[in-house]
């Protein structure tokens, strides 16, 4: 197949070029219209790509319940999903800021931007900045008004964005070019940049890694650094030292615990403040997993080619495969969708066992160090080496673990690397905790054999209440292995 034919529209099944997979079906190409320059209300696009308009619209649809174990979008009382009351744990390492008071599960991309308007206002307390992955007017008002953009309050610069599109999530100009539907990259103040830092030839990138880069504009972790007097002056995502296709976590980690301009939060059960980490899809994937490696972009597994009336177009419906009954996938792979199905569960339940083991961990550590400071408060002497020693361990364990956490695919998109961080974790959690013990030891304090996490101390109420419903199981793990581990700390050794 000549691959120059196939730039954007006529090939359809770019990620079909490899072994393995079948030859793609003739199909009708979609017609070429050119958009006015600058076109940002998808409504104008709709009018030349009425098919693509109405799937891209769907994303505000509700998803069908019940075909994915970890992404069930609503549960019984019909709000949305959250990590807080799903994984207690995440409710006391996040206790101190707008993460520990709201962090839901993600849904369609229409509701991008009416979520941060309807979530607790502690979550977009950086500012304008926020907006960045949320609006397609986001380049426009950091060109226009800079500073402003990022320090302004977040419904002050809400409303710089034309009334109609106030609630707008992303749009076909954030994915694509105007003038010939080709993809583009809107985001050269965040992405752009960051392949600047990784010395990324742009004019080297393939159509498939285009395919996965447009995603990389939002599904990325970042970090907002601030001034002197706590404002918001830019954002970037953290990818100095790492390269195309090798963005590790812990050159990440390196890059994040160094810039003290990053200081997001203040974590409140150990009092250090914090850099941040958010939703690491692009990275996590990129890093030699077995997809990316066989030529696999974001886009064949959340926009895969669907057939609407005469025309196979790219489903702009993005959503979880599993919620479109592994259609994505069968465009490679043989097996029914069942196999299929169960082989991404088996994935996932796999990263939760080891998630928890690492989450619950670094929670331990966390409440020790608190038992350390009030210790130091009371006046007596620690031991500084043990405990600054503990402390770098402890950091190194709770970023590993909120990394894997905050990633959307629970494991499945990398999963030996998933395992390999967090198995990372929870070592580093082992061995702060070992070291707290002997400098507490040393002090002359007895510390108990399980620490108690005093959960219901962080729990929201609805967490709380889950954590009733759950009494006896506790903790979820799919393998069991948690419940003798952690148990007795969801109780507090009663
Ligand atoms: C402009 C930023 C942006 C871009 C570009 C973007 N996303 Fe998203 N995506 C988001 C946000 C924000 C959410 C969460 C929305 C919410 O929960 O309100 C999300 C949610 C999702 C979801 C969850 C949907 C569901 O039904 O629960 C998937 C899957 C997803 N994105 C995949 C992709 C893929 C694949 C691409 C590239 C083709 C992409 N996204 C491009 C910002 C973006
Ligand atoms: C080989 C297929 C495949 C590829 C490639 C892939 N994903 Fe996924 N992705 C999945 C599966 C499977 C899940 C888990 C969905 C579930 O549990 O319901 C998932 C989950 C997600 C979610 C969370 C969805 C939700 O409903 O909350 C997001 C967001 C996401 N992927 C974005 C991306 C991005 C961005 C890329 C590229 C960097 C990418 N994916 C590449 C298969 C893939
Ligand atoms: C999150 C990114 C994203 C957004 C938003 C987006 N697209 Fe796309 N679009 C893609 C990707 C990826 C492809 C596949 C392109 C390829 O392989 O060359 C695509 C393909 C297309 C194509 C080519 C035919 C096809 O189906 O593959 C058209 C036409 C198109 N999109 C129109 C639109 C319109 C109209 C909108 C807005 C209503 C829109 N797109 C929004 C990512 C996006
Ligand atoms: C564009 C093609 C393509 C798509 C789409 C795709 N895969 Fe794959 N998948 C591959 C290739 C190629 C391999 C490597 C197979 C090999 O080397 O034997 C692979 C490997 C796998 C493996 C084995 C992974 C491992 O670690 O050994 C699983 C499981 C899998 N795919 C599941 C899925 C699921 C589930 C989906 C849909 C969400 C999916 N794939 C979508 C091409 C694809």
């Amino acid at each position: 197949m000549n691959k120059k034919l196939g730039m954007s529209l006529v090939m359809l099944a770019a990620g079909l070029l490899f072994a393995g997979c079948n030859p793609p079906e003739k199909v009708e190409a979609v017609k070429v219209v050119k958009i006015a320059d600058g076109e940002i209300d998808p409504a104008e696009w709709g009018k030349a790509y009425p098919v693509h308009y109405d799937l891209w619209k769907k994303t505000e649809e509700p998803t069908e319940p019940g075909k994915s174990k970890y992404k069930k979008g609503f549960d019984a009382d019909n709000i949305t999903y959250d990590k807080l009351s799903e994984f207690p744990y995440m409710a006391l390492l996040f206790n101190g800021w707008g993460f520990g008071v709201e962090y839901n599960e993600p849904r369609g991309h229409a509701y991008m931007l009416k979520d941060q308007v309807e979530i607790d206002p502690s979550r977009v307390a950086a500012g304008g900045v926020c907006l960045t992955c949320k609006t397609p007017y986001a380049p426009k008002l950091e060109k226009e008004k800079g500073f402003d953009y990022y320090s302004k309050p977040w419904d002050e610069v809400r409303h710089m964005i034309p009334e109609k599109h106030q609630e707008l999530g992303v749009a076909c100009i954030d994915c694509h070019d105007s003038k010939d539907m080709s993809l583009k990259l809107s985001r050269e103040f965040t992405l752009g940049e960051a392949l600047k830092a990784m010395n990324v030839d742009r004019a080297k990138l393939s159509h498939q890694e285009m395919r996965s880069l447009v995603c990389a504009q939002c599904h990325v972790t970042y970090n907002i650094p601030k001034d002197e007097n706590k404002k918001s002056v830019g954002i970037y995502f953290p990818w100095q030292g790492s390269s195309w296709g090798d963005i590790s976590v812990e050159n990440i980690i390196k890059q994040i615990r160094a810039d003290k301009s990053v200081g997001e939060w203040t974590q409140k059960v150990t009092g250090y403040k914090m850099p941040f980490m958010r939703h690491p899809e692009f990275e996590l994937y990129s890093r030699s997993s077995v997809h990316w490696m066989a030529g696999v972009a974001c886009a064949d597994c959340h926009m895969p080619y669907t057939k609407v009336g005469a025309n196979k177009v790219s489903d702009h419906r993005v959503t979880s495969p599993l919620k479109n009954d592994l259609k994505a996938c069968q465009q490679c792979h043989t097996e029914t969708p069942e196999w299929l199905r169960n082989q991404v569960t088996a994935i996932q339940d796999r990263t939760v066992s080891m998630m928890i083991r690492s989450g619950y961990a670094t929670a331990a550590v966390a409440k020790l160090i608190e038992k350390v400071h009030a210790l130091q408060a009371e006046g007596k002497e620690i031991d500084q080496k043990l405990y600054e020693q503990a402390k770098d361990f402890y950091m190194e364990a709770f970023f590993r673990s909120l990394y894997i956490g905050a990633e959307n695919s629970v494991g499945f998109h990398n999963p030996t690397e998933a395992m390999r961080i967090l198995g990372d974790s929870t070592a580093f959690a082992m061995k702060a905790e070992a070291l707290l013990r002997q400098a507490l030891t040393k002090a002359g304090v007895e510390v108990p054999v399980t620490v108690n996490l005093e959960l219901d101390k962080y729990l929201n109420e609805r967490g709380k209440k889950k954590l009733m419903e759950q009494k006896g199981v506790e903790i979820k793990d799919p393998f069991g292995v948690q419940d003798k581990l952690v148990d007795v700390q969801l109780n507090g050794g009663k």
